[in-house]
């Protein structure tokens, strides 16, 4: 089965509304100068939530072909919960993915397995594709603990009955380091998460699920995780906040020669 390949930016906390304008119409009008085939690549960016509804005025306005996420989602749909973001608030924002899970969150706000559960449920319900994010800490990895990843994934999607879902395998040491995992690594990573999903939740939803690498991911190294056949996309964090360079990670394909 072929699935489309999947570019992200995780813009993280970086660049106000305004900002977000100015980036989000370089990148569109780099990739149309490109003739960027949008049918055989996804392209998402996840700007902070305030950037959201003027990223997607401008989207809509101008017709763009960029595919809104937001960084995160509140586990409740409404209610007295102080700074949290409803699932369908972003809906009406189209945003069509979430990250959930991301390292960052689980690791400042001691985000858990459970609530990374619930947070997955929350987006199902609002008919949001949760972008799950999962990957081992430093010291995970020197201990051998290569279960981390598939552990975090299974205890994210069971018994969710999710049918629509994207998985970013980030290993933690990668993020933000410079310090990359090999193409190799990674796709032994993630073809056993492929497997684990397959065996302990469903074949058909992780046959079709998009598996994506992050950490360090630049236009100069993605090409090569690109090629592996178990990687479906990348998600982007520092890289992603320069259009151009942006642009040219989504254009992986001219980077690989198909
Ligand atoms: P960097 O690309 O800056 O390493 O960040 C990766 C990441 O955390 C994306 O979610």
């Amino acid at each position: 089965m072929t699935r489309t390949p999947l570019i992200a930016g995780n813009w993280k906390m970086n660049l106000d509304h305004q900002q977000a304008i100015a980036t989000v119409q370089k990148l569109a009008w780099t990739l149309d100068d490109a003739d960027f085939d949008y049918e055989g690549v996804e392209v998402v960016i996840a700007p902070p939530f305030t950037d959201l509804r003027s990223a997607q005025t401008l989207i809509d306005a101008e017709g763009f072909k960029l595919i809104l996420a937001a960084q995160d989602l509140s586990d409740q749909d409404h209610g007295a919960y102080t700074g949290d973001i409803s699932g369908e608030f972003l809906a009406k924002l189209n945003c069509q993915y979430v990250l959930i899970g991301h390292s960052e969150r689980r690791m400042i706000h001691n985000e858990s397995d459970q609530l990374v559960h619930a947070k997955v449920l929350a987006a199902k319900r609002h008919g949001i594709v949760p972008i799950v994010c999962v990957g081992e800490s430093l010291e995970q990895k020197n201990a051998g603990q290569t279960e981390v990843p598939i552990n975090q994934v299974l205890e994210a999607v069971k018994d969710t009955g999710i049918s629509e879902l994207v998985i970013a395998y980030e290993p933690v040491w990668a993020i933000g380091t410079g310090e990359v995992a090999t193409a190799e690594q990674a796709e032994e990573t993630i073809r056993g998460i492929r497997e684990s999903l397959a065996e302990q939740v469903d074949e058909g939803l992780a046959e079709k699920t998009r598996i994506l690498y992050g950490g360090s991911v630049k236009a100069n190294n993605v090409a090569g995780f690109l090629k592996m056949p178990n990687i479906d996309g990348v998600l982007v964090g520092g890289a992603s906040l320069d259009s151009e360079e942006f642009a040219n990670i989504a254009r992986f394909r001219e980077h690989i020669g198909v």
